[in-house]
């Protein structure tokens, strides 16, 4: 949060200085967070900022002409990633291969042409925008899982939950 909130004021003072009087075109890159971010609540509650921030400001600077946009990529690696992550960079990035459409994770060279595009005149028309750049992971399944639990209120008496016990007894039968 720290982090955003210097890129919020160094925003800030980008339009003050210039954007303002001039107009100009801001992207921001969040992150696939569209399903929760489970245990990086953290990142996850910064970058859903970030895209309302995105969202909000189309508004309040477009009477300056300023676009701003956002780009969610999926999983990314790089050269610097893996130099970041030391000895858990491959087996976290492998771990999260199969949960990509494409079967394999993408390279920073496949976001930077979406931010390209959106800070570009072709993008004239787009403001408040959040660019998915991410092979369709994000309507895909999580890559995190939740433990066999009994944690849940039962479901209310009645036929339909006759029947969702009666599933769930074969499904454990099976067992
Ligand atoms: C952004 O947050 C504000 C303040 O809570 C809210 O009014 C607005 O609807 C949010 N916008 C989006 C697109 O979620």
């Amino acid at each position: 949060m720290e982090r955003s909130y210097a890129a919020e004021k160094v925003r800030h003072k980008a339009y003050n200085a210039w954007m303002k009087d001039h107009g100009g075109v801001i992207v921001n890159i969040i992150a696939d967070m569209w399903k929760g971010f489970p245990g990086m609540a953290h990142t996850g509650a910064a970058r859903a900022a970030v895209d309302n921030l995105t969202k909000s400001l189309a508004i309040e600077w477009a009477h300056s002409g300023v676009r701003i946009n956002s780009v969610a990529p999926g999983t990314i690696i790089s050269k610097t990633a893996m130099e970041n992550y030391k000895e858990y960079g491959p087996t976290l990035f492998k771990m999260s291969v199969p949960f990509s459409p494409a079967k394999r994770l993408g390279v920073p060279e496949e976001i930077s042409p979406a931010v390209c595009f959106l800070l570009s005149p072709a993008a004239n028309y787009i403001t408040g925008a959040t660019l998915k750049v991410d092979a369709g992971q994000s309507l895909y399944h999580s890559i995190w899982e939740i433990p066999e639990h009994d944690a849940w209120p039962e479901a209310p008496e009645g036929e339909n939950t006759d029947v969702l016990r009666e599933i769930m007894d074969k499904t454990k039968s099976k067992l």
